[in-house]
């Protein structure tokens, strides 16, 4: 079972997208560890997009993430991680294939409603980023054999 982190980036919540978004997560048969709504600062969000650091879109990023609030949240599931960037699509709303989260609800580069981890270590990385250890739960949904079952 492995663990993603997931970000609905401010053009979502502002877009009132959360919900609709995370239903498709759910739905896929992903089980929620941890959710919240949080305003970024520019050292979380400096952090986080640690790796763009020095590429001409850094500042503007910062500033996107930073400039309203996100809902930040850790997924679990079969091969999460994979399967959270293929229901999102590609980076670029304009490009994204319908069907995926950008292809149906982003024309924007930038402006592209939900972030997840691309590697087991970005995974590990930003979960410790963003959560404290206490907050990340651990229970098991009813039925879970059925959504799982022959993995
Ligand atoms: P994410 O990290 O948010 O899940 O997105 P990603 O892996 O698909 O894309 P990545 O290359 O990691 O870029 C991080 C975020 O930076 C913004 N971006 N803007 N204006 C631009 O050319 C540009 N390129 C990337 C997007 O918000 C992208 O998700
Ligand atoms: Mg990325």
């Amino acid at each position: 079972m492995q663990r993603t982190l997931i970000i609905f980036k401010p053009d979502c919540v502002q877009r009132r997208l959360v919900g609709q978004i995370l239903q498709r997560f759910e739905t896929k048969g992903l089980r929620l560890v941890a959710l919240k709504l949080i305003q970024v600062d520019r050292a979380l969000g400096e952090k986080h997009y640690a790796e763009h650091q020095g590429k001409p879109f850094f500042e503007g990023l910062i500033q996107f993430i930073t400039g309203s609030p996100v809902v930040v949240g850790v997924l679990e599931g079969n091969e999460a991680i994979t399967v959270v960037r293929t229901l999102l699509g590609a980076t670029n709303g304009a490009a994204a294939v319908p069907g995926t989260v950008r292809g149906d609800f982003s024309i924007s580069k930038q402006n592209n409603l939900v972030h997840g981890s691309d590697s087991e270590e970005s995974s590990r990385r930003e979960i410790a980023l963003w959560f404290k250890p206490e907050e990340l739960t651990d229970y098991t949904i009813a039925g879970t054999e059925w959504v799982f079952g022959g993995a």
